[in-house]
This record gives structure tokens, sequence and C-alpha cells, in this order.
């Protein structure tokens, strides 16, 4: 049976939710599944706005036919061609065969790349401020590229003043009934869900995402609409300045997360003491994670949102705990940056693990070492207190700095 939304008078909702999935692009695990956003815009013309991942395509199908109510589909805006958005696309232009196709250049070489069909006569380009008028409403497309991927545009409804926002705006987790981020706490209740969808799908491109705030910034908007996630409609200054800290790579805390690996537990007791330590000279917070039990997604998330990290790492192989390894190569991918880091190694015979994480840390901008490392050799003794105690000196001094 159909299950959509009307948000408007002319806008339905006709998205759809996957509660089965676990891996998110095979590779982020999903709590609570993820939904897949669609819109239709019903006026003197009909526009939909984008289509689903296959998943959902029957459910997608059934509620574009409802929402369409015996009318024709006029125009496919294809805002992002991701196949958990686009997946849907081959069944929608069979059933519409004479819908016009709008996209960015890049989409129309897209289509034929997953599709192998030539859109050509059916497909208009379109290109920053380019316009569509369907009734009342006139879409303006702005460019969004590589807000996930190079062909992304966003859509801007002049007349309900809807911002169609492609991946930006979204986050994790199936909608469940409440459609709107006001109706349910799915994105703020667990921020932690939202940042670590932002920082491990968007989080690289930074700078992108600060092109399209700016130009976000001078458009009057009063509903965000993402292809993921509740649709955001009230306090949008919220989510502005969130995603405006996390595209600038500017820590929303000040404080401490460490990440360790450790085999035996002799690196683990280690930053226990430096974190009681630090608990000592007052810092709050402080969280900690093993990083082979950690999912990697989840410490970008945290690295991104503070200001200062402990990382500690036994010695492998003359080189480093390869989950330790993994971390830092996926935070220096997603571009992190302006962060003040304290390196905690140890070996029994040659540690060389600060070494190896200095190496990939120097590769990455603006990160600050400490110069105050910690060297275990097998287990923390007495004699290591000074050490210890010097970094724990180091990382309040910076923290309150
Ligand atoms: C497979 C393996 C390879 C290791 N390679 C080195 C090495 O190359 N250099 C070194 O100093 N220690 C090496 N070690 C020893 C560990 O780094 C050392 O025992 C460390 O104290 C372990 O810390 P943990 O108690 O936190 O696990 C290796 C240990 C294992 C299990
Ligand atoms: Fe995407
Ligand atoms: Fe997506």
């Amino acid at each position: 049976m159909q299950n959509t939304v009307k948000i408007n008078e002319d806008v339905t909702y006709i998205g759809a939710s996957d509660r089965r999935l676990a891996l998110f692009e095979n590779s982020y695990p999903l709590a609570n599944g993820v939904s897949y956003n669609t819109y239709l815009i019903s006026d003197g013309e009909t526009a939909l706005l984008d289509t689903a991942d296959a998943s959902v395509m029957q459910i997608f199908m059934e509620n574009l036919f409802y929402a369409l109510d015996g009318k024709k589909l006029d125009h496919i805006i294809i805002d992002h061609m991701e196949p958990d958005h686009c997946a849907s696309l081959g069944l929608v232009m069979e059933n519409f065969p004479e819908a016009k196709i709008y996209g960015t250049m890049q989409v129309k070489k897209m289509i034929y790349q997953f599709y192998g069909v030539d859109v050509e006569s059916r497909f208009v380009t379109v290109k920053e401020g380019d316009t569509l008028t369907i009734g009342k409403h006139t879409l303006q497309f702005v460019a969004a590229p590589m807000v996930h991927w190079p062909e992304v545009m966003m859509t801007y409804d002049t007349y309900d003043k809807i911002l169609y926002t492609a991946d930006a705006f979204g986050v994790f987790g199936a909608l469940s009934g409440n459609l709107y981020a006001d109706e349910t706490d799915i994105w703020t209740a667990d921020l932690g869900e939202a940042r670590r969808y932002y920082t491990n799908i968007v989080g690289k491109y930074g700078v992108n995402v600060q092109n399209v705030l700016k130009k976000a910034a001078a458009l009057d908007i009063k509903m965000f609409c993402p292809l993921h996630g509740p649709v955001i409609r009230e306090d949008l200054g919220y989510y502005l300045d969130k995603y405006d800290k996390w595209s600038s790579y500017t820590p929303e805390d000040q404080g401490v997360v460490i990440v360790y690996a450790s085999i035996y537990g002799g690196t683990e007791n280690a930053v226990e003491v430096i974190a009681s330590k630090l608990a000592a000279r007052g810092i709050k917070n402080i969280k900690m994670y093993d990083v082979s039990k950690t999912h990697v997604s989840e410490l970008v998330a945290e690295a991104f949102r503070v200001s200062h990290l402990v990382l500690a790492a036994p010695t492998l192989d003359a080189g480093l705990f390869p989950a330790m390894e993994t971390f830092l190569l996926e935070i220096k991918r997603k571009n992190l940056c302006k962060r003040t880091v304290a390196l905690v190694e140890n070996g029994t015979w040659a540690p060389a693990a600060a070494k190896e994480m200095t190496a990939i840390l120097e590769s990455m901008k603006d990160m600050t070492i400490l110069p105050e490392k910690v060297t275990v050799r097998s287990t923390a003794l007495e004699a290591d207190t000074a050490s210890m105690d010097a970094m724990a000196d180091a990382l309040a001094a910076s923290l309150n700095a």
C-alpha cells in the first residue's frame, strides 16, 4: 500500500526506508536502516526530485503513481546520480517515456554509464542559476559539485522556499512515520549519527560544502528536503551551524578523545593512566575508544568533534597496528585538519609506532603533534610517570590556551 506524506499543497514525500541494510555503501554500519527520500511536486506540470534505491523500488513506484493521481510525469530532476538515489531511474524512464530529465552535464554521462542508454533526446542540461517553471513553482538549480559526487546539484523551489539538498543535511536511520526533524529525535538526540553521516559521507569535501553554504545564505529557505533522513522545517540555523563547523573542520568541543590499540593490555593501561592524569588536571568528558572494537566511521566522527586527540598503539612488525593505521588514513582521506595530537607508542624491542603515526599526521594539514611523546616498553612502569605527566601537562595547557 502506498505510504506518502503531503508536505504542502503541491509537494508530496514519496520516499521509503530500508530497515534491513546492515552496511550503508557496504561500509558504514546502520543500527536502524536508512531512508531514501524522494519528492513529487504536482503543479500545472509535475516534477519528480530524484528516484530511490533498488531496495525500496517497489514502494517508491507505488508512491509515485499514487501521488501523480492520474497525471503524467513531466519532469525528472536528478540532483544526485548515485545508485542509492538513481537505481529506480531506469524504471521511471520506462514508465514515463515523455518525461524530460534535468541534470548537470555529468548526469547525462552517468545515466549512460549506469544504464547504457542514450538519453540525449529527453535530457536538459542545466547549470548554476538555470530555472524550470512548472506552474506556480519555479525551480532554480544550485550547483553543488562534490557534495558527495561531482554531478550533484541542489534544487531551490522559489515558490515554497524549499531547498532540496541532495545528500547534504542527511542522516542515517529509517523514518518511522515522523517525517520532520522536529517530530523525531533522529537528528538531534543522537547528533553522533548525523555527524557520522556527514563526516564519513561528505567529510572530505568541506571546501565544496562551504561554497554551497555561502550560496544557500543568499536564498530565503524555509525547509531543507534532503535525500536521507527527516525533512528540516524548524530551526534551520542549528543545522547550518553544524554543517558550517563540520565543513570548516572546526572542532565542536574543546576536549580529548583517546583512540588506542592494544594487544595484551600494556598500551591500554598506559592510556588509562594518562586519562586519569588528564582528569586530575580538570579535563572533563574524556572519551576513550579501542580502535579494534569501535567502527572506524565512529572514530572519524569523534575526531571531527573534538580539538585534541591522544593516539596510542603498540609496534607491530616494525610498523603500526593495522587498525590504527586504517583510522589515521581514514581521517587523512577525510581531510581532517587543525587538530592537536599526543602520541603514545609501545614496543618490546624496537618501538616504531610513534614514528609511523607521525609520518601520516605530518602529511595532513595543520596538525599539531605535541613533542611530549610517551614511549612504553611492554608495560608502563613508575619510570614512565615523568613522560606521562609531561604529556598530561602539555595537553591541559594546550586545551586551556
Ligand atoms: C605480531 C607482533 C609483532 C610485533 N612486532 C614488534 C616490533 O616490530 N617491534 C617491537 O618493539 N615490538 C613488537 N611487538 C611487541 C609489541 O609491540 C609489544 O609487546 C607491546 O608491548 C604490546 O603492547 P600491548 O600490551 O598494548 O598489546 C610485536 C607483537 C606482536 C604480537
Ligand atoms: Fe551520495
Ligand atoms: Fe545518498
